[in-house]
This record gives C-alpha cells, structure tokens and sequence, in this order.
C-alpha cells in the first residue's frame, strides 16, 4: 500500500510510505528555494513518487496533516487558515463528530479532491485522510521510533485546537492522554519573544536559543508570573499579556512593552537586556517543559520519549526535558517542525489506520532525492569547471578541511529535515576559531552569537562531549567537557554547551569515513558541521545549486560526488 503523506503549510512538505516502510521525504523550500514555504508541495510530492517509482494513479490513500473538521468546532475560526477549500468543513464534520464520540478510532476517511491538490483526472478515486496535525507529529516520532512502547510529547504553536499532545505509544497504536488547547502555547509564547526581539516569528527561533546563552535570565520571575503550570500537568498563559491569539501584526500585548521596554527593531544593536530576555524566555521554556514531562513520565511510566511538533527544535530544551523530566532516552523527530507531519500522517494511516508492522526505525533523515556520478559531471562539464575525480573522496575532503578550507560536501540523498547532517554541508576545521569567523563574515554572513555545530565518530562522543546518550539528528545539546574545549573552539558555544551530531559508521560510511580520515591527520574526529546554503537560503538540494553556492559563497573547494573542486590562490582575511 502507497501512502502519500501532505503537509500544506509552514514548511511544505511530501512523505511516500509504502507497506509501513518509509521511500522518501522531502521539504518544498529545497526545490522551490522559497524558505519555509506554505505553498502546495508539488514539488517534493513529484518527488517522492519519483523515487517510490509510481504516479498519483498508483497512490492509495493520501493522508493530510490537518484535520479541518476538528478544527470546526474550534474556538476560533480565525485561527483556519490551513483550511485549503469551504467545502472541507462540511466533508470533516462526520469526521469530527466521530472523532469526538468514539468508540475506538475513526476512519478518517474522506473522498474529496481539492482543485490545489492538481489530483484530477487520473486520481480522481484518490481516497485522503485527514489526520489530526498532533497526531501527525505523534506518530512522525513514535512510529519512526525503534521502541515498542514509548511516552509522547508534541509540543508547537498550534494544530487545529491543540498546542501539546501527550500520548502512549504501544506497538502499531497511539494513544491520547491529554492536550493543551490553544491560546495556551509554547510554541506562540516562543515566536511572540522571537519577533519582540526583532526576528522573524516561526522562522528565527534558533536565533533567540542561540542568544539566550549569552545572556542572563534576570526576568525570569517576571516572566514566571506570565505562566501558570497547573497541577494535571498542563498550563496556561495570562493571556492580558500577548496577542498571539488575536490576529494583530504584534503577537504581545501592550502591557509585556510597558514591563519589558521597547521591542527591538531587525538590525537594532542587541542589547544586555535583550539577551537576558532571551536567556529568561528558554529558561520557561524549559520549566515548562520539564513540568510536562515529568507529569507525563509519570503518568506513563515510561522512561523512554518520543519528541515532535516545532519546540522540539530547541536542543537545549529537549536535552533538559529529557534529563531533568526524568527520561533515561528519547527519539526526536529530526523533522520536528510542520514537514515532518507529511511523514506522521502518512505513518499513521499505516500503522494506526491499517493496522501495518512497523519495520525499521528511522536511523537517518537521508530520504530525499540523489544524483548519480555520471550526472553530476554532466553538469560539471556543461560549466567549464575544473576538477578532479577522486578515488576516495571522504580522505580528499578530510584532507582540504585538515589545510584550512571551508568545503561544501554534497553526497547522497538529500536531508528531510532542517539540518545538514552530512548531505548537503559545509565542513570546517573545528580547531580554530578562523573557521567561524570564515563563515560568519564570507560564507553564511550570519550573527556572531549563533554558534557552529560539531560533527563527531560516534564512538568519540564521550571523549569529548558530556549529555543525553546519542544524536544521529543533531537536536539535542551538549556539555563540551572543558579539558578539550580548546582543541575544537570553533564548535563551542559561549557557555560551554555544543548542538552534537553523532555519525554512526553503520548508518552514514562516507560521513563517517571522511571524520576518521580527519582524525588520521589531526587527532580530533570532529568537524564543523553547517548547512550547505548562503546568507538566508535554503539549503541545497541539487548539483547546480551546490556549484551556484560554491561560486557565489566563499567557499575554498567542493566535494560533490566523487569530485573535488577547488579555488585556487590564498584565502582573503575574514
Ligand atoms: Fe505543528
């Protein structure tokens, strides 16, 4: 069975499963080079059944991220904009009501076909299932999980009614526990202090993680005051203070300017208190997390945690959620943001709908498309280019990084996720504090506060790194045990802390290889690990846009594929 998974909003996103096992996932943005975009995911639907090698005819259920008919008897209508069609009310009322009065789990199941959805004609028996968006976030971590059984926790800005979903997973089922309703939202709370700090909301929240360590959290106790976590586990904000829920351009009210001064307009100098705001922000972001957890630890009695929903990007919360809520390991969803509920959706018709075995665990995000060699040099040739074919590319690459480059490394199927774990990355040399500055002033042309992340052998983890077990997906932090911190300072962020990835040499041998060639030449089984893109791109999805970033970039050479470009003369000073 053919399941195409949708997600239409934030981060644009299609997902193929096919009998319970997971073809492909791809974001939108990589191939229309619209960051973050809400547009129809044609493209990356084209995509996936690419890879799947099967059309839209073949396809036998589409499973969407959203439930309109839940989202009908909401609260409050002005929060529908996913809602892609009027008449999608009136088909998810049944549903809704349904889903509200079981017994047992509802089918779903709706044939209805969107004009958007460009399904006419030869899908025209196309059946779609609507699938409750925390749900899809549930079941993009539990069922892509290599556990039996698992608490879970999916935490965002809001999806349909809902802004936190605690459930139990066992086997092929996920069962609900409780929710959070919105207005009451973390994720809201989290953009509203992103955009006062003059960010851009549900975009630049790693930015404000990323500053928050530079600061102090002095306005804790006020903020604390803004929040009450209540005793069954769940909490609510003193709405006075925001306007997240009320449709204006400001998601804070007047009052939260009048007690924590003027917001910070884009470009404006960061000041002290900005930071500490920052710094105040996560630390209740992470007290409420924890407060969460550890009711849902209980409750469960489950030591093992299955993560989703945009707020689990934040790696510094999830390692203290996982930590202090009382959790011996947890399985994050490496894309935990909107994408990643293309693939829950698809994974919860499977498995919780048609009652499919779960097969392997999700060990790598690696499910987006890849080109052959013989391609790859096609387009080479077609520019003019220099360069030489390699017979070990990984020892190559180790070697350019070794002497200093900055390197953009394009191997293999594209990453489903927000970060570059190894397929589309720019590598650096870790043991100088030049490579950040290289990046920072000629390459990404980013904030100076925004801290570089390490790429580690898996086996060395503990040698240098002191946190929550592994990291295959780089969404958990890290202590930099301090007798090495001045061996990798360009991969140590101001408090000591480092956002780790861990490569397995079963799951990636290239990557892997590349990480122990480094450590032949130099001792340390670390590199400096970013996504491959410029100054506010999105990432790279194909060849051409790799040599476009390469030659437009301040890159010093390129791996991609088997080939190896480089720019010659000296490097300009940072
Ligand atoms: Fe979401």
């Amino acid at each position: 069975m053919d399941i195409l998974g949708i997600n239409h909003s934030i981060d644009a996103a299609a997902a193929l499963v096919r009998d319970g096992h997971v073809v492909a996932a791809a974001t939108d943005e990589r191939f229309t080079r619209r960051k973050h975009s809400r547009d129809f995911p044609a493209e990356s639907i084209r995509c996936c059944l690419a890879i799947g090698g099967v059309d839209l005819a073949g396809v036998d259920v589409v499973a969407f991220f959203w439930n309109p008919g839940v989202h009908l008897a909401g609260f409050n209508l002005r929060q529908s904009g996913a809602v892609r069609h009027p008449l999608e009310y009136l088909f998810n009322l049944p549903n809704h009501l349904l889903a509200q009065y079981p017994p047992g789990w509802p089918e779903l199941e709706v044939e209805y076909v969107d004009q958007r959805f460009a399904l006419r004609g030869a899908a025209r028996d196309l059946r779609i299932v609507y699938v409750t968006h925390h749900e899809a976030h549930a079941a993009s971590a539990f069922f892509a999980s290599p556990w039996e059984e698992a608490a879970i926790l999916t935490v965002d800005g809001y999806g349909e009614h809902a802004s936190t979903f605690l459930a139990r997973g066992r086997g092929e089922r996920l069962e609900p526990l409780s929710r959070v309703l919105f207005p009451h939202s973390l994720g809201a709370f989290y953009a509203a202090v992103t955009q006062y700090l003059g960010f851009a909301a549900n975009c630049d929240e790693g930015k404000v993680m990323g500053l928050a360590a530079h600061g102090e959290p002095r306005l804790l106790p006020q903020l604390r005051e803004l929040l009450e976590l209540r005793d069954d586990g769940g909490f609510e904000f003193d709405l006075s203070w925001f306007a997240w829920h009320q449709e204006r351009p400001r998601r804070y009210a007047r009052k939260f300017v009048e007690r924590f001064g003027p917001e910070r307009r884009p470009g404006d100098p960061l000041e002290e208190r900005h930071r500490d705001l920052a710094a105040s922000a996560q630390a209740l972001l992470e007290e409420a997390l924890i407060h969460v957890g550890r009711h849902l630890r209980r409750r469960t009695g489950l030591s093992r945690l299955c993560l989703a929903g945009g707020v689990a990007l934040n790696c510094v919360a999830n390692s203290r959620l996982i930590e202090e809520g009382g959790f011996d390991d947890a399985f994050i969803q490496p894309a935990a943001g909107d994408n990643g509920t293309s693939l829950g959706a698809a994974l919860w018709v499977a498995h919780q709908l048609h009652g499919q075995p779960r097969t392997a665990a999700m060990e790598s995000d690696a499910l987006g498309p890849e080109w052959d060699a013989a391609a790859i040099e096609r387009e080479l040739r077609e520019d003019r280019l220099a360069y030489e074919r390699c017979e070990d590319i990984a020892a190559a690459a180790a070697e350019r990084i070794a002497a200093g480059d900055v390197l953009g490394w394009f191997q293999g199927r594209m990453e489903f996720g927000p970060r570059a774990l190894g397929q589309r990355s720019i590598l650096a040399d870790p043991r100088t504090l030049d490579s950040k500055a290289v990046l920072d002033a000629r390459v990404k042309r980013r904030e100076p506060f925004r801290p570089y992340a390490p790429a580690v052998l898996r086996a060395a983890l503990g040698d240098y790194f002191r946190g929550p077990g592994d990291s295959p997906f780089m969404i958990k932090n890290f202590v930099v045990r301090p007798e090495v911190r001045e061996r990798i300072p360009a991969v140590v962020h101001v408090d000591g802390s480092a956002r780790v990835q861990t490569v397995d040499p079963r799951v990636q041998p290239l990557f892997a290889r590349l990480l122990a060639c480094f450590e032949r030449l130099t001792g340390v089984p670390i590199v400096l690990n970013t996504s491959f893109n410029g100054q506010g791109e999105t990432m790279v999805a194909t060849p051409r846009d790799a040599l476009r970033c390469y030659h437009s970039c301040g890159l010093d050479a390129l791996a991609i594929g088997p080939f190896l470009l480089r720019k010659q003369g000296p490097r300009p000073a940072a």
